[in-house]
């Protein structure tokens, strides 16, 4: 029998704290009903403790998900942390949850990959899988998209949220888990969306401070514009390459950036909005923890066999697709 990457629990962790529409009302000039309009977003989570960041969220994900699943830390075999907010460059934010969480049997590193963070991570923790190599892998997708927002600029600000949300895999042979995926990657639209500098390119300075280029950098327009495209594509491939139709897939679960790149991915999928995970209204656009955090909220409605079909569309560009039935 064929060994596959089964998720066999999920859980997630987002900040007390509402950032609504009302509140942006009064930081900048924007109103409740274009960003309702535009995107979709009511309000998002902000983590406003000073010395918490993304591994936090990330660990208090990872300790929920071994209390429901009734595991030590230390049966943890590795763990792959999606950030594009980690809390330092080096070490990784995987060392720091193993260190939080006491897995210290553990390994891990980081995947980043802008909003396809989770997407790449979980296709390559699935390989751990099916090769044999781990028999209990954590996918966690974390982002304090807080941490790099310009709350003064209107066009962006209003897009993103903090959270964080974990994922197990376990091997399993009765035909359920990652059945098949496909990841995308094109750098030609590096610009469309980015952090200018902190990297090696543009290394932290007064005038990168002064100029704002440690905040997110977004050409709106032009990454809607590829995303609506990419994301709907991505999805028919899924369906496509494992003959699945409208009424075979349970549930989409696309990354959450805009309710209007989420209704193109549907209609083009001809699947109703009632098998579409969507809590964009409430956290806005979180970065690396939208798949995990849908599937988290959703988790009481899945049931063993039911299809479902992930899609993300990042910067860079990077986009991505993973076809899976559910195991439990
Ligand atoms: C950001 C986004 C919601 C903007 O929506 P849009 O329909 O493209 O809006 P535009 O950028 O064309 O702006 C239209 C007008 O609204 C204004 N505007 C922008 N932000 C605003 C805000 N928060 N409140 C009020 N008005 C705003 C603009 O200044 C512009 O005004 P103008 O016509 O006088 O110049 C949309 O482009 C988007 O979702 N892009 C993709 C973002 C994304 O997916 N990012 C993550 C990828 S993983």
């Amino acid at each position: 029998m064929k060994v596959t990457a089964a998720i066999t629990g999920v859980s997630h962790y987002v900040p007390d704290y509402i950032l609504t529409n009302e509140i942006l009302e009064t930081m900048m000039d924007t109103n409740n009903e274009w960003i309702m309009a535009r995107s979709g977003i009511a309000e998002r989570r902000i983590l406003k403790d000073k010395d918490k960041a993304s591994a936090f969220m990330a660990a208090e994900s990872a300790k929920k998900l071994l209390a429901k699943k009734n595991l030590s830390p230390l049966d943890i075999d590795l763990i792959i942390v999606a950030t594009v907010t980690p809390d330092y460059q080096y070490p990784a934010t995987a060392n720091i949850v193993a260190d939080m969480i006491g897995a210290t049997n553990s390994w891990g590193f980081d995947v980043q990959a802008a909003c396809s963070s989770f997407i790449y991570a979980l296709n390559a923790a699935t390989k751990f899988i099916e090769t044999g190599a781990h028999k209990r892998v954590m996918v966690i997708g974390s982002d304090k998209m807080s941490s790099i927002v310009d709350y003064t600029d209107r066009t962006t600000s209003i897009l993103f949220g903090d959270a964080a949300a974990a994922v197990l895999l376990e091997p399993t042979t009765d035909g359920t888990g990652i059945l098949d995926s496909k990841m995308y990657v094109d750098g030609s639209g590096q610009k469309s969306l980015y952090q200018p500098a902190g990297g090696s390119l543009i290394p932290s300075s007064i005038e990168s401070v002064t100029n704002k280029q440690h905040f997110v950098s977004m050409d709106g327009q032009a990454v809607f514009k590829i995303a609506v495209i990419k994301m709907a594509d991505v999805a028919a491939e899924m369906m496509e390459r494992n003959n699945l139709k409208a009424e075979d897939v349970a549930f989409l679960v696309p990354h959450q950036a805009n309710k209007r790149i989420i209704d193109a991915t549907a209609k083009r999928m001809q699947i109703g909005m009632d098998k579409v995970m969507m809590n964009i209204e409430k956290y806005g656009n979180t970065t690396s923890a939208t798949l995990p955090l849908c599937l988290s909220e959703w988790e009481s409605q899945l049931k063993k066999g039911d299809n479902l079909i992930l899609t993300t569309f990042g910067a860079g560009y990077t986009w991505g697709g993973i076809y899976l039935k559910w195991s439990y």
